[in-house]
């Protein structure tokens, strides 16, 4: 008989090792399928994950760092964001799709509905099933968003922390990340869907990783030497748990709007000085 398991995985953004080892981790539970809420793309190895996931029939869909990187391919050559470092890990992470993966991700869609016969339908989506971008919250937004879907279980990700909510006789789950897990140092989340005969029943599982391995993955891939000061802050994120990725954006910007209040960019070097002046050491172990 089939397993009535479905494994849930998010915000992979490339992270191959990791990929492997949730993987492996959860062979015990046997998932007759696997759901991707979005975000395989954004780190180090896109295209080996993309192929991994296709390779166990994975359903996955688009999140907002596929979006990111169709929007940055997609602009003229005139446009600043072609010059500026601030985009030097999203320059490199869209030259380093294949374009077989790229044609492919451009046909996949941002929520989808997956459904089995004999159970309830799920409903997946990135953030909001009309918006990739929107962060989903337990205690803001979720209610809202539930009321808009028809369907009993809701699938989402994308704020990289990990929860099951039971509201309005809906089931919801975020399973978390592959990547920098907020508040979980150096453990990937994923998400189990049982169905009990009658509803899908969710569990998050939590499995602790070698970061040494995620190190040599940004190394050896490019992403650390060409990914500027943006691949050092998302590497110090996915070892503290913490998200010094947004700490660092937000502290250049911030030095940025000093001479520019209005400054939509920052320029190279105000993102150089940033780097150089921002408080690493806090941040390692
Ligand atoms: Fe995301």
């Amino acid at each position: 008989m089939e397993s009535s398991r479905l494994m849930v995985l998010s915000d992979i953004h490339g992270n191959l090792p990791v990929l492997k080892q949730v993987l492996k981790d959860a062979e015990k539970y046997k998932p007759a399928y696997i759901l991707v809420t979005g975000d395989i793309c954004g780190g180090p190895n896109q295209d080996e994950s993309i192929r991994m996931l296709q390779d166990y029939k994975a359903h996955y869909i688009n999140g907002n760092w596929e979006q990111n990187i169709f929007k940055y391919l997609d602009q003229p050559t005139e446009d600043p964001r072609n010059q500026l470092h601030q985009y030097d890990y999203l320059k490199w992470c869209s030259q380093n799709v294949s374009t077989k993966s790229l044609k492919q991700l451009r046909n996949r869609p941002y929520q989808s509905l997956f459904s089995l016969p004999g159970k309830d339908p799920i409903r997946i989506a990135h953030g909001a099933p009309d918006n990739p971008f929107t962060l989903i919250y337990p205690e803001t937004n979720l209610t809202e968003i539930l009321e808009k879907i028809e369907e009993t279980v809701f699938v989402c990700g994308h704020t990289h922390s990990p929860w099951i909510v039971n509201r309005n006789e809906k089931l919801a789950i975020n399973p978390g990340s592959l990547f920098n897990t907020i508040t979980h140092k150096s453990e990937a989340t994923y998400g189990l869907l049982e169905w009990d005969g009658k509803q899908w029943q969710a569990e998050i599982k939590k499995v602790p990783f070698d970061f040494s391995q995620v190190v040599q993955a940004f190394e050896s891939s490019g992403l650390l030497k060409y990914g500027g000061p943006l691949a050092k802050a998302v590497l110090l994120s996915i070892q503290s748990g913490l998200n010094i990725s947004q700490t660092f954006v937000d502290y250049a910007v911030s030095m940025a709007k000093v001479s520019s209040p209005n400054a939509e960019f920052v320029p190279n070097a105000i993102w150089e000085e940033a780097e150089k002046s921002f408080d690493w050491k806090k941040y390692y172990n």
